[in-house]
């Protein structure tokens, strides 16, 4: 039998606070992956600064680069195609990873592919399990709130979305009221298993009938009873706050879900996105899935492949790769790219 040859793909990722580098075999082995974490120089603004991570990401890409490749032990004669995350994001951020994915496609003469940070976050799961198809994903993370369809690798639909707050954005504001440094999600999610959810937060949009979602009224909601606390002199209970506030995310969350796995019947369930590593909602969705009659397969994605990497680019830049999906050196940022690029980009 004919051995089909090795894919190996250079991917890049600097979308926001993270300038990292990967080095995928076939979609779905990890030779590399290297992460630049910028966050300390970020955390005394409160939140991400797009210059200081322009800065950052400009200051690191070469070196990251080098890595990426010693530590897979290739070399660029061994690369077949680099692949970078062209939006959505910060324009500056996404510049530089862009620049430097343009400039080594130009001097090596290897293809280049553009990739949607948020297919590249739901093809996280790739690089954990085989995903069967129709899939579907819940994909939560600092910027979005979606639940996507896809009838395969590359093509993708959203058929839900958050009207305001994306998930991972509401963490990080009640975060800064309780004190929490930013990004605030995983403090939150530890805090939430200490407390209980004794002040009934409001859940949005539960009966309307789509599967779109709410953030802003919770996270209203949750400042007003801090302030209103710190007026009368009373102290909440931190634990307490963060379990309510959570246990409002995650119901809403895993209620739409699972109303549109019952609809969709997918043959895969994908959990991506930053706030796919909040452990309350990676049991919840487990939990619920099990309870139905015809359970999709459930694909959590490893914690360290939740948040911003390369390697999920390089994953999602293979099933462009098979697909023949090319971009050429006029691929720019495009900081609102918006899913439905897998319609007008990839027909
Ligand atoms: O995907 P990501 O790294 O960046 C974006 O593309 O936005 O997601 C970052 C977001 C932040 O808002 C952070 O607070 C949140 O993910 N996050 C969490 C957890 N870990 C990170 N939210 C809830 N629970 C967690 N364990
Ligand atoms: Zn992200």
């Amino acid at each position: 039998m004919k051995q089909e040859k090795d894919v190996r793909i250079l991917a890049y990722e600097s979308s926001c606070d993270e300038t990292s580098t990967a080095v995928i075999k076939n979609g779905r082995e990890i030779e590399s992956l290297i992460v630049a974490t910028q966050i300390k120089s970020h955390q005394r603004f409160g939140g991400v600064v797009p210059e200081v991570a322009s800065r950052h990401h400009i200051e690191v890409i070469s070196q990251i680069t080098k890595e990426a490749l010693s530590e897979a032990e290739v070399s660029w004669q061994d690369i077949d195609a680099i692949a970078v995350t062209s939006g959505p994001g910060l324009v500056g951020a996404l510049l530089i990873g862009v620049s430097a994915a343009k400039a080594a496609s130009m001097a090596t003469g290897l293809p280049l592919i553009g990739v949607d940070h948020i297919m590249g976050h739901i093809m996280a799961a790739q690089l954990k399990d085989e995903i069967e198809y129709p899939a579907l994903a819940l994909q939560v993370s600092g910027g979005h709130t979606e639940i996507v369809l896809m009838k395969d690798p590359i093509h993708f639909e959203i058929i839900g979305d958050t009207r305001d707050d994306a998930a991972g954005e509401a963490y990080d504001k009640i975060g800064r009221v309780l004190g929490v440094n930013y990004p605030a999600g995983k403090t939150i999610d530890q805090w939430a298993h200490k407390g209980k959810d004794t002040f009934n937060f409001p859940r949005a949009m539960m009966e309307d009938d789509d599967y779109d979602f709410s953030f802003s009224g919770l996270k209203s909601a949750f400042i007003n009873t801090c302030h209103h606390a710190d007026q009368i002199h009373q102290e909440l209970d931190k634990y307490d706050l963060a379990a309510s506030f959570q246990a409002a995310v995650v119901d809403v969350l895993a209620y739409k879900t699972i109303r549109a796995i019952k609809a969709y019947k997918p043959k895969t369930f994908i959990l991506g996105g930053g706030v796919a590593a909040n452990q309350g909602l990676r049991e919840r969705m487990a939990g619920e899935i099990e309870k139905l009659a015809d359970k999709p397969k459930v694909i959590l994605p490893e914690l360290k492949l939740c948040g911003d990497n390369a390697a999920m680019i390089g994953a999602a830049a293979y099933n462009l790769y098979q697909a023949g999906k090319f971009a050429d050196l006029s691929l720019n940022a495009d900081p609102s790219m918006e899913l439905p690029y897998a319609e007008t980009m990839l027909n």
